[in-house]
C-alpha cells in the first residue's frame, strides 16, 4: 500500500477558488455587456490597423483573429484573467512533469514525445528522453523493414496492407494524420483503420485483403478496450483461418500499448510490442508509438518532421509572452465565447480535403478534455465549459450547415484552416477553394444589411430573408502548405489551446470519467441480449423493453444470418 492516502493532495498543484469568483472574471462579464452592443463592422471601421494588430505568426502558421468580437480592452482583461488563474504557473507545472491530471494522479507530458536533446523532460525526477528515443528508434527500424519488404509475412510474402485496430485516441490521431499526409506516403503500402465494433467496419476493411500480405497493429493504451479486443480477436481468427496456421500470428500482428504483458498474452512477441507511458493521454498519443501506422505510411523522415513541427509549437507555447502566444490567445477566445457569451458550440472548417478527419480528431481532443462540469476540487462550476465541437471540410460544409452559421438564431464561433499551396494543383480549383475560404469569414463577420439590399432594389418582402446579421466571429489559420511539420504545429496548437481553456476553467482536461458509465452498463446488458426471452431483468423499463424487442427481432432472422 502506498504511504499516501487516495485523497492526499501532496505533490499536486494547488486548486484555485472557482474562476467566476475572481474580480477579473467579473470585469470580463461587465465588458461582455458592452461588447455585445458592438458590431465587427464598427470595430473594423474604427481601426484601420485592426487586421494587422490582431494577427500573429508562428512557424508555418499565420493566425488572423481580427474577426473576433473583441477590442484591445477585451484582450487586456482576458490576459488579466489568465494571470489571475495562474496560467503561467500551470504551464510551468505542465512542462515540469507535475501530476496535473489530479484525478488520475498522472503527469501530462506528451511534449516529451517530440522534444529535442536540448529540452530534456523529467517525470518524477527522471529524464524520459532516452526511453522515448528508444521506442522511436524501434518503431523506425520496424517501419524500415516493413516498408522495404524485409519484414515478411508467414508465407514469405511482403506486407502490402496495414490495418490499425484501435478506437478513440488509438485511432483518430493516426487516421487523421494518415489522410492529411497522404501526399507523403511513398512505400506502396496501403494503411487502413478499424475502430467500430460494428462488424461492418472490420469486414469492410478485410474484404479485399489477402491474409499473407496483411499486418495488423493492435493499438490500445489499456489493452482492455472491448471494441478493440473484439476486433483484434476477429482479425486474428480471420488470419489463422485464411492461412491455416496458428503460428502466423507472430508474423502478422504487432501491438502498441502501455500494457506490455497484456499484449504478450494476446500472442504478440514482446519484440513486436511498442510501448508508451501513462503520462501520455490517449487523445494526446499520436506522437507516441500510437503513430506507428502513420510511420509505416509516410516513413521515418516525414514522421520525425511532424514531431519537429509539434516541438516547434510546444516551444512557442512554453516561451512566447502570453499576449503573443497563439495557443493562449485561441484558448482565451474559447473561454470568452463559451463562458461569457454562452456559445455552446465551436465549428472547425478545414479548406483542405486532406484534413477531412481533422474535425473528428478535434472532437475527441476538445470534448473529452473539456467536457467537464466539476472543477479540480470536485465543485460544480457555474459557467459553461467546453463547447460541442463539430465541423466539415470547406466547401462541403457550406452546402450543409453554413445556413445556420450565417442566419440561425445562435452564433457559432468558427476556425477556418487553409493553405496557400495545394498538393493536387488542378486548374483554378485551389483559387476557387480559397476564395470561398476568405468569403465565408467575411460574410460571417460583416453580413449584409437590410439597407444594402434595399439600395440594390431587392423586393422588400425578401429583405428579411436575405439579410445577414454578421458579427459572427471566426479565426483564420493560413499556412503555405500541409507538410508534416505544419500538421504537427497545427495539432500542438489545438492541444495547448485545450490546456489553456481547462486551466482558466480550473477543470482537469486530462481525465475522462464520463466514458465509464456507458461502458459498464453495456457490460451488464450484453449477456441479456443473448439470453432466453424472459420478463424484465432488472434494468429500467425502457431498456428491458428494448432488450425484449431486440431479442425477438434477432431470433426471427433466418438461421444463416444469425
Ligand atoms: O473513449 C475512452 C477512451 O478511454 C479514450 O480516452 C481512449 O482514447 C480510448 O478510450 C481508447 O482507449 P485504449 O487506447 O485504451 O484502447
Amino acid at each position: 500500500m502506498s504511504s499516501r492516502s487516495q485523497h492526499s493532495t501532496a505533490g499536486l498543484p494547488p486548486v484555485l477558488p472557482p474562476a467566476s469568483e475572481c474580480a477579473e472574471w467579473r470585469a470580463l462579464s461587465a465588458h461582455r455587456d458592452r461588447m455585445e452592443q458592438r458590431h465587427l463592422r464598427e470595430l473594423f471601421d474604427a481601426d484601420s490597423g485592426r487586421a494587422e494588430r490582431f494577427s500573429l505568426e508562428h512557424g508555418d502558421w499565420f493566425l488572423d483573429y481580427s474577426k473576433n468580437r473583441i477590442d484591445g480592452e477585451t484582450l487586456t482583461l482576458l490576459l488579466d484573467l489568465a494571470h489571475a488563474r495562474q496560467l503561467p504557473q500551470r504551464m510551468e507545472a505542465l512542462f515540469g512533469g507535475e501530476r496535473i491530471n489530479r484525478s488520475e494522479r498522472r503527469a501530462v507530458s506528451h511534449m516529451a514525445l517530440r522534444s529535442t536533446p536540448d529540452r530534456p523532460f523529467s517525470i518524477d525526477g527522471e529524464d524520459v528522453s532516452a526511453d522515448v528515443e528508444s521506442v522511436l528508434s524501434r518503431m523506425s527500424d520496424f517501419a524500415r523493414r516493413v516498408r522495404s519488404g524485409d519484414w515478411k509475412g508467414s508465407t514469405g510474402k511482403r506486407i502490402r496492407h496495414v490495418v490499425n485496430i484501435g478506437i478513440g485516441g488509438s485511432d483518430l490521431g493516426p487516421r487523421m494524420a494518415a489522410k492529411a499526409l497522404a501526399p507523403y506516403a511513398d512505400a506502396g503500402l496501403d494503411v487502413r483503420f478499424v475502430a467500430n465494433v460494428d462488424g461492418a467496419d472490420l469486414m469492410g476493411a478485410l474484404r479485399d485483403l489477402a491474409p499473407e500480405e496483411t499486418l495488423f497493429i493492435v493499438c490500445s493504451k489499456t489493452f482492455t478496450t472491448q471494441e478493440t479486443m473484439a476486433n483484434a480477436m476477429s482479425a486474428r481468427a480471420w488470419l489463422v483461418e485464411g492461412l491455416q496456421d496458428e503460428s502466423a500470428v507472430s508474423h502478422h500482428f504487432v501491438a502498441v500499448s502501455t500494457q506490455l504483458e497484456k499484449a504478450a498474452s494476446f500472442g504478440i512477441p514482446s519484440a513486436q510490442v511498442f510501448g508508451f507511458w501513462d503520462w501520455v493521454g490517449g487523445r494526446y498519443s499520436l506522437t507516441s508509438a500510437v503513430g506507428l501506422s502513420l510511420m509505416l505510411w509516410v516513413g521515418e523522415d516525414s514522421f520525425r518532421e511532424m514531431l519537429s513541427g509539434f516541438h516547434s509549437m510546444d516551444e512557442h507555447f512554453r516561451t512566447a509572452p502570453l499576449a503573443e502566444n497563439m495557443p493562449v490567445l485561441l484558448g482565451l477566445l474559447g473561454v470568452w465565447y463559451s463562458s461569457f457569451f454562452g456559445c455552446g458550440s465551436h465549428c472547425i472548417v478545414p479548406y483542405s480535403e486532406d484534413l477531412a478527419q481533422f474535425p473528428a480528431y478535434l472532437q475527441q481532443l476538445d470534448m473529452e478534455s473539456n467536457g467537464k462540469r466539476v472543477d479540480d476540487a470536485g465543485r460544480e462550476v457555474d459557467y459553461p465549459t467546453g463547447p460541442v465541437v463539430f465541423g466539415q471540410t470547406g466547401t462541403n460544409g457550406q452546402h450543409a450547415f453554413f445556413q445556420l452559421l450565417h442566419q440561425g438564431t445562435q452564433w457559432v464561433p468558427c476556425d477556418f484552416i487553409g493553405f496557400s499551396q495545394s498538393h493536387d494543383p488542378l486548374g483554378s480549383h485551389h483559387d476557387i477553394l480559397m476564395a470561398h475560404f476568405m468569403a465565408q469569414t467575411r460574410a460571417l463577420a460583416f453580413g449584409r444589411s437590410a439597407e444594402e439590399l434595399e439600395a440594390q432594389g431587392v423586393d422588400s418582402r425578401l429583405v428579411p430573408h436575405r439579410t445577414f446579421p454578421g458579427n459572427r466571429p471566426s479565426n483564420t489559420l493560413l499556412a503555405p502548405r500541409l507538410t508534416p511539420s505544419a500538421l504537427g504545429q497545427l495539432i500542438a496548437l489545438y492541444e495547448h489551446r485545450v490546456f489553456v481553456e481547462g486551466a482558466i476553467w480550473g477543470i482537469n482536461s486530462f481525465d475522462q470519467w464520463g466514458v465509464e458509465l456507458g461502458k459498464s452498463l453495456a457490460e451488464s446488458i450484453l449477456p441479456d441480449l443473448d439470453g432466453l426471452l424472459d420478463p424484465g431483468s432488472g434494468h429500467d423499463g425502457s431498456t428491458d423493453q428494448l432488450i425484449q424487442r431486440y431479442r425477438g427481432q434477432r431470433r426471427s432472422l433466418p438461421p444463416e444470418e444469425e
